[in-house]
């Protein structure tokens, strides 16, 4: 295996924090500078909410962490790094500053990203820094989108980088105030800002008018996508044409943005903590994180949005070290997964059998081109011994052995054991070879049943 880059992180704050995270966790080294005394502090408390929630987007285990460490040496930060990502406040003299230093001390093949919510490259590199726009959403180390702005090399570059830590670049051609993202987002901001203090509606009432409609939709298929639908069969044109008009009436503010008064503050920070003063922020980000993973997993099932993006990463990630019997998953427990009892529910167990089983099957052919083609395997049967518990985030790794492999019936056992070595369980499953057109069991072709019968041969004895 080669040797894991480095990442240096330039302000540790939420997002370098995050950014921190998402490296880490994706096997890079990361070296820290932030002059904040709490940035060690900070930084660990991201990365606990990381490690509980980013392994939990995949059926994959992701590749071991590196090695985290803080300086407050800026070169010893900078030296050896492939990515050098900055995160200061957004001031322009101070990443002015900031990006000095870095340009004159990082190597010379070095991605350097920024941050920054609004700076433009040609604003970061007037005073001749070396850097581009890699603009991320918070929480960096679960949300994939990076809005990459500045020279075309550069940004190819980065965009194969964050490809490969599970993120989704996009390459923004012209340089614009606020890339494309917070632009859209500032216009909603200004518009909520209007209705509270019009007293129109609360925070808590603007919220549910997202979270109950279109907030859902647009998760799944954004803006454009959506309004098709709303076309109904005649598409987009008669959408445009329905509701073009509205674009006369009244319906926006437009660029008029309310006074930003002491007064404006109180009234949304009041009625913020009346909605939501319940929960601390460590708890409130739990919460998110816990929601994005489970609706990031539903989206991975349809390759919606950041769930073809989780797939696509997935199947990047390293593949289980075999054994003497075939391993078939390897993966981390993710938080949904766990009950009211705090570990892994009974029907997950089933579920890890079930991947198990598919792994198993593709190892002999039997993979989606063999069942498109009109053949597949049923589980008619599922014997499982609970043994231990598992906890969200602990590792399991499955290794299948082929009991018995006649006719149409194929017998596997499947054992499941923790990272420290003991067996959280055992499942024996029964399957049958099935012809999908007449939806009944029937005989495998020869060379899968070969191929189990060699398999079943070599597992005796294995362990
Ligand atoms: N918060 C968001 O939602 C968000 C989202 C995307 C991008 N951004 C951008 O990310 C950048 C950082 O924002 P944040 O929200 O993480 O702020 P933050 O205040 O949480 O973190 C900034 C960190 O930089 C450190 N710092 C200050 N001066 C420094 C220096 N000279 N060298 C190294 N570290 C220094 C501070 O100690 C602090 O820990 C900004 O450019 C912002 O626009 C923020």
């Amino acid at each position: 295996m080669s040797a894991p880059r480095k990442a240096a992180i330039i302000g540790g704050g939420v997002i370098g924090g995050g950014w921190a995270a998402r490296f880490l966790l994706n096997g890079w080294d990361v070296a820290v500078f932030d002059p904040d005394p709490q940035a060690e502090r900070k930084l660990s408390e991201v990365l606990a909410n990381a490690r509980r929630a980013l392994p939990g987007l995949y059926d994959n285990a992701l590749p071991p962490e590196g090695r985290l460490s803080l300086h407050d040496d800026l070169g010893a930060v900078l030296d050896g790094a492939a990515w050098v990502q900055e995160s200061v406040p957004e001031r322009l003299d101070l990443k002015h500053k900031v990006h000095g230093q870095i340009t004159a001390m990082a190597p010379a093949a070095a991605v350097i990203g920024s941050s920054t919510s609004g700076f433009k490259p040609s604003e970061l590199t007037a005073q001749g820094a070396r850097v581009i726009v890699a603009h991320p959403f918070n929480p960096v180390y679960l949300l994939p989108l990076v809005e990459l702005v500045g020279d075309e090399t550069h940004v190819t570059r980065a965009a194969d980088i964050l490809r490969d830590i599970g993120m989704y670049p996009l390459h923004i051609r012209r340089e614009i105030d606020a890339h494309i993202a917070d632009r859209l987002l500032e216009a909603v901001w200004r518009e909520s800002l209007w209705l509270v203090k019009d007293g129109i509606a609360t925070t808590q009432e603007i919220d549910e008018a997202i979270r109950m409609g279109f907030g859902l939709r647009w998760a799944q298929m954004g803006l454009f996508e959506t309004y098709r639908i709303a076309g109904g069969e005649a598409g987009m044109a008669h959408f445009m044409a329905q509701f073009g008009p509205a674009l006369e009436w009244p319906w926006t503010k437009l660029m008029d943005v309310p006074d930003f008064t002491p007064a404006l503050v109180d009234l949304i920070a009041g009625q913020s903590d009346a909605q939501s003063g319940h929960m601390s922020i460590r708890d409130l980000e739990r919460l998110r994180d816990d929601n994005l993973v489970g609706m990031m997993r539903a989206l991975k099932r349809t390759g919606s949005g950041a769930g073809g993006v989780i797939s696509a990463h997935e199947a990047r990630l390293p593949q289980p070290v075999q054994a003497d019997l075939p391993v078939t998953v390897m993966r981390q427990v993710p938080q949904s997964w766990t009950d009211y009892n705090g570990h892994m529910n009974e029907t997950h167990y089933v579920e890890i059998g079930c991947q198990a089983s598919e792994r198993l099957l593709e190892m002999v052919g039997v993979d989606m081109a063999y069942i498109e083609a009109g053949q597949s395997y049923f589980t008619v049967e599922n014997n499982v011994r609970y043994l231990a518990e598992m906890r969200a985030g602990e590792t399991v790794r499955v290794t299948t052995r082929v009991m018995a492999a006649e006719g149409k019936m194929l017998r596997l056992n499947h054992v499941l054991t923790r990272a420290d070595g003991v067996t959280a369980a055992t499942i024996e499953t029964v399957l049958l070879h099935v012809d999908l057109a007449t939806r009944r069991s029937a005989p495998p072709p020869d060379h899968i049943a070969l191929a189990l019968r060699d398999m079943a041969a070599a597992h005796v004895g294995s362990a």
